[in-house]
């Protein structure tokens, strides 16, 4: 393709975003890109233009031919793309806040992605995403779809479902994961492989290698050691009981942290409430700095201030994942796609996060049969949730809303479950059209 590739960044408005472009810095030589288009909506208009404008610094001082478009028309910028990023946040800080804030008051886990917090989640990104998929059906029909908006499994296996568009979740913890096994082991990350298989942010690792080599006893004792645990900034490692982590066999991810050590982080996310300290609010004064730090004309590069956000080498995943479909290079990478029986006791048609050979067809996963035993039903679990959450962000049903929040495995009780869920339906009002504006039914 001598054109050269169009890229459309929606949500470019986004801290994250010097991050994706240093990536395609990096891999210009490879990735030939001849645009990118970075699309917000009105509210973000002001931090489009600042972060618009440190890309193209950072363009400049790269050197390269990739022209930076800023626009608030998506469907223009949608025109022609050939790879579509999406990593948007409906609500913005302020929604997330109230999803971390609210399970709080009722002894429940708040997370932007588990729990209450990830149903939220869902129910204002999904309609938004759909309709940009949608868009993506007139104008761009066959560019790929990488999505980074959370909940990322749930967002993609609604595309998937209920769209003709390609579409690919991407997530940073199975990268993370690689490199935390590789600071552990001293190796380059370029000698780690993991098997992976699971859901987004519901994954674990059934193998570890080195250069071939099976080390995943030897990950699994070092990770004993709270000091040596592999966790993400947004998460707070609390350390896992060794003879629990031999007997499960199996490399945890950080949000696991959420599901076997439930009471724990409930405690530490109620102190962290109480200091001022969720993390919406830490990355709301993240951000301030980072957009202070955005806004000087002299900075023409990534600052390393970014890697205090949870998305640690996002732009590499992306990158990586762009330039194994565009050369058909066929090398393995965990990311969010159909199961396509790949997973035993996983619905067919649903959106697996597994380790995948990466082809121009795109991903195609490497086949799991079953999982063990002692995760199979909490993946399952989660599944059903992610399937029932799913209708309900797209049809507005309170009932499915009620059932999705009472089988999270992180909500004690159908009771806790409506009070909860009552409170955030009217907190996200304005975000929940499909709740709320119903149209009268015929008679
Ligand atoms: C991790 C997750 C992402 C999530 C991010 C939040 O990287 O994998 O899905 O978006 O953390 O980071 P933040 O800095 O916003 O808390």
């Amino acid at each position: 393709m001598s054109r050269g590739l169009k890229i459309v960044t929606i949500g470019g408005g986004s801290s994250y975003t010097p991050e994706l472009i240093e990536g395609f810095i990096n891999y210009y030589s490879e990735l030939p890109v001849r645009e990118i288009w970075l699309v917000d909506i009105e509210a973000g208009k002001q931090k489009l233009e600042i972060v618009g404008n440190l890309a193209r610094r950072m363009i400049e001082k790269a050197g390269l031919p990739i022209e930076i478009h800023l626009t608030l028309d998506r469907k223009k910028a949608l025109e022609g793309a050939d790879y579509v990023t999406t990593q948007l946040r409906v609500g913005q800080l302020a929604a997330r806040a109230l999803d971390e804030k609210i399970p709080l008051k009722h002894g429940v886990i708040g997370q932007e992605t588990n729990g209450p917090g990830g149903l939220f989640k869902a129910f204002r990104t999904i309609p938004v995403i759909l309709e940009i998929a949608r868009e993506m059906e007139k104008v761009c029909p066959d560019a790929w779809l990488i999505n980074f908006t959370n909940p990322a499994g749930m967002v993609t296996e609604a595309v998937l479902r209920h769209t003709s568009i390609k579409v690919i979740g991407l997530c940073n913890v199975p990268i993370g994961m690689e490199r935390g096994v590789a600071d552990l082991m001293k190796v380059d990350p370029s000698r780690v492989r993991i098997d992976f298989a699971g859901l987004n942010h519901m994954v674990y690792g059934l193998d570890v290698f080195v250069d071939g080599v099976s080390v995943k006893d030897q990950v699994i004792e070092r990770i004993t050691d709270p000091e040596k645990a592999i966790t993400m900034k947004n998460i707070h490692a609390m350390g896992w009981e060794p003879e629990f982590l031999r007997a499960l066999n199996l490399f945890p991810c950080p949000y696991h942290n959420y599901y076997y050590k439930t009471g724990d982080v409930l405690a530490q996310e109620l102190k962290d409430a109480e200091k001022g300290e969720t993390r919406a609010e830490v990355v709301q004064r993240l951000e301030e700095g980072l957009f202070e730090l955005y806004q000087n004309e002299e900075l023409a590069t990534k600052p390393p201030q970014l890697e205090e956000r949870g998305g640690a080498y996002y732009s590499e995943a992306a990158v990586r994942l762009i330039y194994s479909i565009y050369t058909d290079k066929r090398d393995i990478q965990a990311v969010n796609t159909i199961n396509h029986g790949a997973i035993e006791g996983i619905p067919y048609g649903s959106a697996v996060e597994v380790s995948c050979v990466i082809t121009k067809d795109g991903p195609k996963p490497i086949n799991v049969g079953k999982l063990p035993i002692a995760v199979r039903g909490l993946i399952q679990q989660i599944k059903s949730f992610e399937r029932v959450a799913i209708d309900a962000a797209i049809s507005g049903d309170y009932d499915n809303a009620l059932l999705a929040m009472t089988i999270n495995p992180l909500v004690p009780s159908d009771r806790v479950a409506k009070l909860i869920l009552d409170e955030m339906l009217e907190a996200h009002k304005s975000f929940l059209p499909q709740f709320f504006d119903k149209k009268e039914e015929s008679l």
